[in-house]
């Protein structure tokens, strides 16, 4: 597969200051062009100075807490020669740990700073495996050409699940997982506007689906359980497992994504990683 980019050559996407990129398009929600805005300033604030030491990481972990992936029993499971697509893949360092370990990952993310930073790791790293600009509700690729789509954070919090959901099925072969790690119910209902997340109920369950962020903090989709089963059954998924992660015991706060403590997270979940399959 082809590098897919839309950038002219040797365009450095932080130059255009923020800018939607090719969004907003008519047929994807508003919250495509927000979101890019969002983390092309994230990127100038974080995730591109991170990149070195994440891309560096040597286990795999999950979350702002950093579980180890042998702890919550390997979700992804083995992935060697296996066809792998990243919704959502920021900088694409989840992506590298699964090539290192044999994958054929894809990435794919709407935002140009992201992916130019991925593209840094990979001419530092050596480790190439095609990127490709494009939101999680509308991925230029193939019809049932992936073993697995996975997204840590990507397309799984940031995307609109009406549309990706549909398009992670598309994108699956027939048997084909998915594995996505989002935050808790828990954590959407108790994460106030500004500030950590607490221990009050500050936002209604019934109803939740988008949750927009003041200024240009973007806007994130959280569904109850039951609304991902549903959404998931419909698409032709067999929900296998879904794991809820509380922060190891000597978890510290994270250094930029601090909207919760690791204390609170050791008592309740504040993030839940879902795991299904496309049925045949
Ligand atoms: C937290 S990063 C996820 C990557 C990485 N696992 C991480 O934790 O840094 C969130 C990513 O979601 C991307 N994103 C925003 N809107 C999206 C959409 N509609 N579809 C897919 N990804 C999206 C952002 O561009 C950003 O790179």
């Amino acid at each position: 597969m082809s590098d897919d980019s839309v950038l002219a050559p040797g365009a450095d996407p932080r130059d255009q200051a923020d800018s939607p990129g090719p969004f907003p398009a008519p047929d994807l929600p508003t919250s495509v062009a927000r979101n890019v805005v969002a983390w092309t300033r994230n990127n100038r604030e974080h995730t591109d100075a991170a990149a070195d030491r994440t891309w560096a990481a040597e286990g795999i972990t999950w979350g702002v807490f950093g579980v180890p992936d042998e702890s919550i029993g390997s979700p992804l499971g083995d992935l060697a020669g296996l066809d792998v697509v990243e919704l959502g893949c920021g900088t694409a360092y989840f992506s590298a740990w699964l090539a290192r370990r044999g994958a054929r990952p894809v990435g794919v993310d709407p935002t140009p700073a992201q992916l130019e930073t991925a593209r840094r790791m990979q001419a530092q790293t050596g480790i190439h495996f095609p990127l490709i600009e494009a939101p999680g509700e509308r991925v230029p690729l193939p019809d049932s050409s992936f073993d697995v789509a996975f997204s840590e954070y990507g397309a799984s919090l940031w995307a609109d699940p009406e549309r990706w959901i549909p398009e992670a099925a598309r994108l699956l072969r027939p048997g084909g997982q998915l594995v996505f790690l989002t935050n808790s119910v828990l954590v959407h209902l108790c994460e106030p506007q500004e500030g950590v997340v607490g221990e009050a109920l500050l936002r209604p369950q019934a109803g939740m689906y988008r949750i927009a962020w003041p200024g240009e903090d973007g806007e994130e989709y959280g569904l109850s359980h039951g609304d991902w089963i549903r959404l998931l059954r419909r698409h032709g998924f067999e929900v296998l497992d879904l794991v809820e992660l509380y922060a190891p015991p000597d978890a510290a706060t994270h250094g930029y994504y601090d909207y919760v403590t690791p204390e609170w997270a050791a008592k309740w979940p504040a993030e839940e990683l879902w795991v299904a399959r496309r049925q045949n």
